[in-house]
């Protein structure tokens, strides 16, 4: 029976009330196909930094290295700063293991309502593949004149021939696999930032060219923060730098009906490390401790991390016993217009994997 490890980084808030349930689940549907998956769980995050002063050991890095996958819950907590916490676990991870195509997948679902009036279920099925490892998040710059009057802050945009190249050829061979609109749309700000955009643009033609069974079309991101609204059928496989792709995907989450619904993998395409899957939403302090996140990012996460580890099948599997749930429209999540709690729908997706 073959055999996966997998890192369980349930991380802060909500990331802890839905990240076990989707690991759960992944199992059951990886043992229904014949594989195994073994997990050791990570208590790092904000909890671990109250006490240690850091939010993951130093041997950190090392220790996720073993794993075959990642599975991440959120991190964030109101009482320290966000660049602490995300700079400490999440940005580090993400960098470190090269994972620098960052997947995410937004499906108007069936039984599941848009907040466009003009959209219905099956109109919506996108991905954004947004950079992961440089762009406007390579975290370079500093302070000058710290805390005086005449403070300055530099944080320089890192675009490098390299890393552009590769998000643009991963976008190409995606829509060339999910054989869709087989179009692929690249966001950039080149009308602004003359430097970094413009060599975006650039690579993007070049490598379009040898992709001549796949259509293109290049926005600006305000365009496409507009487009996105008024026309989200048109499009396929997204393209945008980390910031870009960051601020789209959050859009593309709401018009396909909930945060509560987007998944994400931060993917290392050469295999040499551990991918990692993760909800898009975060920490979510508002309901955190009501038992009301809704589960279907983390386990919707779970099913891409499954895909990517060959377990094609067990994640149909997962895909379709969540896709069946939503069409019922019975058991769901406030953030969809339901009252039932994050372990009821944990329970009904058990009862519809079997
Ligand atoms: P958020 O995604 O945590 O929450 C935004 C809104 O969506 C909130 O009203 C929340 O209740 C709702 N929401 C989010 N997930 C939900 C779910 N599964 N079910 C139902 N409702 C859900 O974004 P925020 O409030 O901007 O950030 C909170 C904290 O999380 C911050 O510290 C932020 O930096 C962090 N964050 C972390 C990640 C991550 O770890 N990947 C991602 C985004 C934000
Ligand atoms: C996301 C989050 C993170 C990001 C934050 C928390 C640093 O918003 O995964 O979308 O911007 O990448
Ligand atoms: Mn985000």
């Amino acid at each position: 029976m073959p055999k996966f490890s997998i890192a369980l980084l349930p991380g802060d808030g909500i990331g802890r009330e839905v990240t076990p349930a989707a690991f759960e689940l992944a199992v059951e549907a990886a043992e229904r196909s014949g594989s195994t998956l073994e997990s050791t769980s990570y208590d790092w995050g904000t909890d671990y930094y109250f006490a240690n002063g850091r939010m993951m050991p130093p041997d950190a890095l090392e220790l996720l290295s073993r794993h075959d996958a990642i599975l991440l819950g959120a991190v964030g907590h109101p009482d320290v700063p966000d660049n602490i916490t995300l700079n400490g676990l999440l940005l580090p991870i993400r960098r470190a293991f090269d994972q620098y195509a960052n997947v995410r997948p937004a499906i108007l679902y069936e039984g599941v309502e848009s907040p466009l009036k003009n959209f219905r279920s099956g109109d919506i099925d996108m991905i954004v593949v947004r950079e992961n490892t440089e762009g406007e998040y390579a975290q370079i710059g500093g302070f000058v004149h710290e805390r005086h009057a005449h403070e300055l802050a530099i944080q320089t945009a890192v675009f490098t021939h390299h890393g552009v190249e590769r998000i643009i050829r991963y976008a190409f061979e995606l829509a060339r696999k999910r054989d869709s609109k087989r179009l692929v749309t690249s966001i950039t700000k080149s009308n602004a930032q003359g430097f970094s955009m413009v060599l975006w643009d650039r690579v993007f033609r070049e490598v379009a060219e040898q992709y001549p069974d796949i259509q293109t079309e290049s926005l600006l991101v305000d365009a496409a923060a507009m487009n996105f609204i008024r026309r989200p059928n048109s499009f396929d496989v997204v393209v945008a730098s980390n910031l870009f792709g960051d601020i789209l995907s959050d859009i593309s989450a709401i018009i396909t009906g909930s945060i509560g619904l987007a998944a994400s993998a931060n993917i290392d395409p050469s295999h040499t490390f551990p991918s990692m899957f993760e909800p898009v939403h975060g920490s979510a302090p508002d309901i955190v401790g009501k038992g009301v996140a809704n589960p279907l990012a983390a386990v919707l996460s779970a099913a891409m991390m499954l895909d990517h580890l060959g377990l094609a099948e067990a994640s149909r599997q997962l895909d379709s016993a969540i896709r069946l749930l939503l069409a019922q429209a019975r058991v769901r999540t406030a953030d969809l217009g339901g009252l039932s709690s994050t372990d009821d729908v944990v329970a009904e997706l058990k009862r519809l994997l079997h």
